[in-house]
């Protein structure tokens, strides 16, 4: 209605004004073409007078001739009659003949053009005409006719005109009205479909949405726009923004408008394990959790996962939530439980003998079983449920987590069509052809595709999955936004490296560098002095500890002046202990240790302390600021935050970290000794390195990670994904908006 009033009324207007400025035109036009009649007019009736007036003008009957005139003026129009029989005479004339009109100066009116002569009761119209006699040869009559009604046919002409220009306006508005709704409502559609991505980017003939040919264009710009706009602002707002949990928490209050945040992962932040009649609180070894718990401290809201503990049942609430951390409660974890046959198939099968290995090149098979799939079909559908039943509102952000849960976004989606959906993949993404091998990749892939956003830690898995959608899908992808249409949802693919809090908790960090050296080295038999190197992580395949071993034994023949100077403490959290897999290896690594120990240990300490049992984050972080060296060699690692938490240890600016190539971590931290872990000479070389390396150097390096650490850290993980999602909010308001104000 706003469009069409702003629309028809100067529409109105210009046509008033033509109206307007025609108006004189046809006046004129109009007045020619009655002088024309009455000239015709004149001459018909003075050819009419002539033989009467002639006979009276030969009879010198006066009196008879105003007779005859004042009869014939009798006629409305003919306003008066006059006759000059010679032009200097005087006229014989009805006494309605104006003053203006003199026998001397008749030719003043015998002028083409020159017949009208205004009077106050409107125009007349002079016409002389000769009527020649014998009584006057040179007489003439004079014919004044009334025009009066010419003034009052232009009157109303100007209306007829008035009103015909503003029928004209209406039916031309009206057309253009109906014209503009129907295109407004096809760009509405379109821009809809545009900003949503969907539409442009859906195939001809997949069902949903029109394919607009004409907006592509026009979208491929105003997208590019878009982008650049988002991208602009966010790298603005990214680098002013100091990250720390009260940001954070300014985010999720003003861009989020304190939206409630639902984080799902398998492992759950805070385990209660039975331990005698005592109930302990223990924090697993999970890189995933070392980085969102600190996000759930700074957001409160709620943590889906599954409860794994022993005691984990004895301490929730009737609606299973339970409120953590332990000593100053900010966020509470909902659990959710699994059955025996529901955890063997869904965790142990598909999560880790089949995503994982799929997804890591450790040449350890995948192995895909259809019970298992039933099994990670159904756990996804329950953690869905649980999703639904802890939102507050319609439309909540929910964080899902990692390999376990590559249907659930989709299934959120399903169960809450306005949820954004951020799902975060821990782990790499191998290639298409790898990806090939799971028997149900489409489902993964569709799955996955019910988030709003899908991140990876780096590029190169962004790339894969991308790539793996192209090959498998009948997807839109859009490589320049990286973006997936599929089903009508768009889902953007990015890349965000995911870190550690920075600072470190201050308790971490508590007992000083030359307190946890002697401690550390007191605790291990080992002189002060000693050197110590350290590895921390699950005791997984994919960490390379059979490598890392296989380095320090290479060291110790090449560089026999470390043998008995040296010592490597390996701590190696259990891990997924009922898979055989881990079984073996862990076997493995032990057998090793015990190899290498028996080979060298003759000669003092020995040269690998392996210590498999869980460390709660404290005890880690001693052993990081005791050492010279860490170590880590992970065969394939999404990122790695061993890596990240070393350096955030090392207040002192001191330790040399040696690097996996294979870890998200190396791209981010080239100033660690960047190391292939399958090359054991290059591994030694890299240790012999670390252990010689100069105290300025290591300040040098290890100054630089540091200040990445802290830049990059994971309050700015969480913030720019939050921010994306506020951002893509924003959009589908605006557009819901848009729809709803001009329609
Ligand atoms: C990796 C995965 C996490 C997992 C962690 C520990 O970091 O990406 O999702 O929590 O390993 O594994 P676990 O099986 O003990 O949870």
């Amino acid at each position: 209605m706003r469009l069409s009033l702003r629309f028809v009324l100067p529409l109105m207007l210009v046509l008033a004004g033509i109206a307007w400025a025609v108006a004189p035109l046809v006046d004129r036009l109009t007045l020619s073409w009655f002088v024309r009649d009455l000239d015709a007019r004149s001459s018909l009736l003075a050819s009419a007078m002539q033989e009467p007036l002639q006979e009276q003008l030969a009879a010198g009957k006066k009196a008879k001739i105003m007779e005859f005139f004042n009869r014939i003026t009798r006629d409305e129009r003919l306003f008066a009659i006059g006759y000059c029989a010679a032009p200097t005479g005087t006229a014989l004339a009805t006494r309605s003949l104006p003053a203006e009109i003199r026998c001397a100066e008749l030719e003043r009116w015998e002028r083409p053009r020159n017949h009208l002569l205004p009077s106050d009761q409107g125009p007349l119209h002079v016409s002389v005409q000769p009527m020649v006699s014998e009584a006057a040869p040179a007489g003439r009559l004079v014919l004044v006719q009334d025009m009066s009604f010419v003034t009052r046919r232009s009157e109303e002409t100007k209306q007829y005109l008035f009103y015909l220009f503003m029928g004209l306006a209406a039916v031309v508005s009206l057309i253009t009205v109906i014209i503009a709704q129907l295109s407004w409502r096809g760009w509405i559609a379109g821009m809809r479909a545009l900003l949503h991505g969907e539409g442009l980017l859906r195939q001809p003939g997949s069902g949903a949405a029109p394919n607009l040919p004409g907006f592509k264009p026009i979208a491929r710009d105003l997208q590019r726009l878009i982008r650049e706009l988002e991208s602009d602002a966010r790298a603005r707002d990214e680098d002013q923004i100091t990250w720390t949990p009260e940001s954070l928490r300014a985010i999720l209050r003003g861009e989020l408008r304190g939206e409630d945040v639902i984080v799902v992962s398998n492992r759950e932040p805070y385990v209660h394990q039975r331990r005698g009649d005592r109930i302990e609180v223990q924090r697993p070894a999970s890189g995933l959790v070392t980085a969102l718990e600190p996000i759930m401290r700074a957001c409160s809201g709620t943590w889906i996962a599954h409860g794994s503990g022993s005691a984990d049942r004895d301490v929730v609430d009737k609606h299973d939530r339970v409120a953590v951390p332990p000593e100053k409660p900010a966020y509470r974890i909902r659990r959710v439980w699994l059955s025996a046959e529901e955890e063997a198939g869904y965790y142990y099968g598909f999560a880790n003998e089949g995503l994982w290995p799929l997804c890591h090149i450790a040449h350890v098979r995948p192995t895909f079983r259809s019970g298992d799939w039933t099994q990670y079909v159904a756990v996804n559908r329950k953690f869905a449920k649980a999703v639904a039943s802890e939102a507050k509102t319609k439309n909540p952000i929910v964080l899902v987590q990692d390999y376990h849960f590559a249907l659930l976004p989709n299934m959120i989606h399903e169960e809450l069509p306005n949820a954004t959906v951020i799902t975060f993949w821990h782990i790499p993404w191998p290639n298409p052809e790898s990806f090939a091998i799971c028997p149900w990749r489409d489902e993964v892939l569709a799955g996955l595709l019910g988030s709003s956003i899908l991140g990876f830690h780096t590029q190169f898995h962004c790339n894969n999955f991308v790539d793996t959608v192209d090959r498998f899908l009948e997807a839109r992808v859009d490589r320049e936004s990286f973006t997936v249409s599929f089903g009508g949802k768009l889902t953007a693919v990015r890349r965000y490296p995911i870190s550690i809090a920075w600072p470190p908790e201050a308790e971490m960090v508590q007992k000083s560098v030359p307190d946890c050296r002697s401690s550390v080295r007191r605790l291990s038999d080992l002189p002060p002095e000693h050197k110590l190197g350290v590895g921390v992580d699950r005791l997984d395949y994919t960490k390379g500890i059979v490598e890392r071993f296989r380095a320090i034994e290479r060291l110790l023949e090449l560089n026999p002046e470390w043998v008995g100077r040296f010592t490597f403490v390996q701590v190696a959290a259990p891990t997924r202990a009922g898979i055989e897999e881990y079984q073996h290896h862990e076997a493995q690594v032990r057998a090793m240790a015990t190899r290498i120990n028996g080979r060298f240990a003759r000669r003092g300490p020995p040269p690998i302390v392996l210590k498999v049992e869980h460390h709660e984050p404290r005890d880690v972080y001693e052993y990081f600021r005791a050492a010279d060296v860490c170590f880590v060699s992970s065969l394939h690692d999404g990122m790695n935050l061993v890596a990240k938490e070393f350096v955030a240890a090392r207040d002192d600016e001191r330790g040399v970290l040696i690097l996996s190539q294979f870890t998200g971590a190396a791209r981010e931290l080239p100033e660690a000794v960047i190391v292939n872990p399958y090359d054991a000479d290059q591994c030694a070389a890299a240790l012999h390195l670390a252990l010689t390396m100069p105290a300025d150097e290591q300040r040098d390096r290890m100054r630089l990670m540091r200040g990445l650490v802290a830049e990059f850290n994971v309050f700015r993980w969480a913030g720019r994904m939050l921010l994306d999602a506020a951002s893509m909010r924003r959009r589908d308001r605006l557009i819901v908006k848009t729809g709803r104000g001009e329609t």
